[in-house]
């Protein structure tokens, strides 16, 4: 479909065409119906590519804050200013987990956990589909995306097992979000492409899934017309083939396959079905703002009104950003920072603004200055970037604290000059990735390595051969090597991640004690970069074969669950994460919920049946709270601050699932002395395995081990069940 002039009825999901319209997709009006079109806009850490909008801190960041209502509040502002810039449907949230760990966009998603990662969907979700403020919301990319080398060609091979207990948990969450749409994905699965893989797309997501929503493809994901349409794709963007040409899969060609009876009528009625029932799920017929802003050209005064849709949202953006930052290493009551501090120096381009610019590298990311998200189509343009440097000099001047820097990581003397003498020397080091359609500082969207760089690391020993207390800070989207972590004169590690446009407060607020550090691993860190389950991404230059293998071999051991299976101990576990207090568990009970009778039967009928129901995957009763785990924590420190229990669960031997599996967490917040009890629930699917025999959720006979524990090399209290 090209235009207004095509029968709504038989082109239902063609996009205009990629430059045609003013947003990143765009679905043509159909007045004549009283359709008024649809904008789709990137992407998962703000409206992308406008003016006055936010940019919020990273997926992985809002993940390592583990506490729901922050990232459900993110959510909810980042669907306000879509909203607010008449766009319909915001591409995000980003769900594919940190597999191979060079990975370049895993820092759009929400880190190694599928459970964390589910978690942090459904909030996401929830929050920018809020009634009457959002839009509605895409679960991204559907499935199994996650490297970016020769993402338009490899096969990522996945076992029915690992495919559904790793990675389609987020997307499941989604579903029971009510998420609009999902966006297939660029790369083949099992040897079928993402847009046309009908198991995937009709079976798992529309059958086992129940999904009502629509699938779009990825922008150029689309494979075929008759295919595409068949497997159970909705929606083509961004509407031609290939960028610029003028010709699609459908459009024309759709409304002829259902003339000559390749495509049923009905699935194309469907198609549309689905697309306009989410637009009535969002309210979005009436009411709905006007885009007033053009992505393709921001200085055109006839398409950009540039409204503000920025509320106060820097307030929420810079408490997500204090909530995420974790504490790896604080020795000798290095941190908080004392407001008495002489002098201090900040040394590296990460503690200050970027050369360029906030805004200075098209797609986003850069090397030249503080690193607050990845690049590619996930980023968002800076209305501002308040760096590490602005922040900290603020304070300085309350405190009368002297202040020194270097900018220059390769600047050797001044470094040397200005690390010796001070109090404190905040060293600052970054790992940039991203999307593959740019190139930063040689890589091709995944990181050419795992260190960090810019002389990173040649820069933090340098410091800390000088200066006694040496604290560095990371801003990195994701894993890296930290070799000189032992280095008696390195006192702190703060692990910032990525953390948008309020960067240097949301640190800095940590740094002075402000704001108690709780956030948490959401992966794990390991000693060598061979530690990891899929250290390197699945490499191929040449053209040969056309269609690079990856298969998944490492299957359920994602992340720490490898770490444990192979005896391997992490430098930092996921979870792990200190505070400026303490906390204490104890008296764990488990205890049965009241079941209704009606979930019983339907339990029932599910072990005998021998279809995949519709939905089936999702129904209430394998979902619903089974087992509630309850146990106390108390704050045994001197300061309040929030901690987060995290409970995993072994599984009876025979059922063959890693050692232990994350199962629930909750972020909490408690008085010096205070005590509150914690209850997270269990429920049937917690419990259960994929049986790839008879298609269905099933809980294994034998003995659980409940795990109550800091982190996943930790074990506080435990139960069984
Ligand atoms: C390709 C990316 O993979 C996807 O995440 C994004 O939403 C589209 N491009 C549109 O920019």
């Amino acid at each position: 479909m090209t235009g207004t002039s095509c029968d709504c009825k038989l082109d239902s999901g063609t996009e205009v065409g990629f430059f045609n319209g003013t947003c990143s997709g765009q679905i043509a009006a159909q007045p004549e119906v009283g359709f008024s079109g649809l904008c789709l806009q990137d992407g998962p850490v703000g409206v992308r590519a406008t003016d006055f909008a936010s940019v919020f801190p990273a997926g992985v960041n809002a993940a390592s804050t583990f506490d729901r209502d922050l990232i459900r509040a993110r959510g909810l502002a980042m669907g306000e200013e879509f909203r607010g810039k008449g766009a319909n449907i915001a591409l995000g949230p980003m769900m594919n987990p940190y597999r191979a760990i060079q990975g370049g966009r895993s820092w759009e998603g929400f880190g190694g956990d599928p459970y964390l990662a589910g978690e942090a969907a459904y909030e996401t979700i929830k929050g920018l589909q809020t009634p009457g403020k959002g839009v509605q919301a895409v679960a991204k990319h559907f499935i199994a995306n996650e490297q970016e080398r020769n993402r338009t060609t490899i096969s990522s091979n996945v076992n029915d097992r690992t495919l559904h207990e790793v990675y389609l948990a987020p997307f499941l969450r989604s579903i029971q979000a009510d998420v609009a749409s999902v966006m297939c994905s660029y790369n083949q699965i099992n040897g079928s492409w993402g847009c046309q893989n009908s198991a995937l797309l009709n079976g798992v997501l529309k059958t086992e899934l129940g999904f009502q929503g629509f699938v779009m493809s990825d922008w150029q994901a689309h494979m075929s017309g008759v295919g595409g349409a068949l497997a159970g794709l909705d929606m083509s963007m961004p509407g031609e083939i290939l960028i610029g040409m003028t010709t699609s899969y459908w459009g024309y060609n759709l409304t002829e396959s259902v003339r000559n009876g390749s495509v049923p009528e009905s699935r194309v009625d469907d198609m549309a079905t689905r697309i306009l029932g989410a637009h009535y799920l969002l309210e979005q017929e009436e009411g709905f703002p006007e885009t007033n802003y053009n992505t393709f050209d921001l200085l055109d005064p006839l398409t950009n009104s540039h409204v503000n849709v920025q509320a106060d949202h820097y307030k929420l953006i810079r408490k997500i950003g204090s909530a995420s930052i974790v504490l790896l290493k604080n020795d000798n009551e290095a941190l908080p920072l004392k407001s008495s501090l002489r002098d201090i120096a900040l040394i590296g381009n990460g503690a200050c603004p970027p050369q360029k610019g906030p805004n200075g590298f098209t797609y986003g990311g850069g090397v030249d200055g503080h690193l607050s998200m990845g690049w590619g189509s996930g980023t968002g343009a800076f209305p501002y970037l308040v760096s590490p440097l602005e922040a900290i000099q603020q304070r300085a001047r309350e405190n009368a604290t002297t202040v020194n820097w270097v900018c220059d990581n390769w600047d050797n003397d001044t470094i040397a000059t200005v690390a010796t003498g001070p109090q404190a020397a905040l060293v600052f080091i970054s790992s940039d990735s991203g999307e593959e359609i740019a190139v930063v500082d040689g890589n091709y969207g995944d990181r050419n390595n795992i260190s960090a760089w810019i002389n990173g690391d040649v820069m933090v020993e340098a410091v800390a051969s000088l200066n006694e207390n040496t604290i560095v800070i990371v801003n990195s989207v994701g894993p890296i090597l930290m070799p000189w972590i032992n280095h008696p004169n390195i006192t702190a590690v703060v692990w910032a991640g990525l953390l948008g446009q309020e960067a240097g407060n949301s640190l800095t607020d940590v740094l002075y004690g402000d704001y108690n550090p709780s956030g948490r691993l959401p992966y794990t860190i390991a000693k060598n970069w061979d530690d990891y389950a899929v250290p390197y991404i699945n490499f191929q230059t040449t053209l040969e074969p056309a269609h690079p293998q990856d298969d998944y071999t490492e299957e359920l051991l994602v992340d720490y669950r490898w770490f444990h299976a192979n005896n391997i101990t992490a430098l930092y576990p996921f979870g792990f994460g200190l505070s400026y207090t303490a906390f204490e568990y104890s008296d764990l009970e488990v205890v049965e919920a009241a079941v209704s009778k009606r979930h019983l039967v339907e339990e029932g009928l599910h072990k005998r049946a021998n279809t995949t129901e519709v939905g089936s995957s999702v129904a209430e009763w394998l979902h619903e709270t089974r087992w509630s785990v309850e146990f106390d924590v108390t704050n045994t420190g001197s300061v309040n601050g929030c901690d987060v229990p995290l409970m995993f669960v072994t599984f009876p031997e025979a059922a063959g699932e890693p050692p232990r599996v994350l199962r629930g967490f909750e972020r909490i917040n408690l008085d010096p002395g205070a005590t509150t009890r914690v209850s997270l629930p269990l429920s049937i699917y917690s419990l259960s395995i994929w049986d790839v025999v008879s298609q269905r959720w099933v809980k294994p006979e034998g003995e659980f081990e409940i795990i109550i524990a800091k982190h996943a090399d930790d074990t506080q209290l435990t139960a069984t069940l």
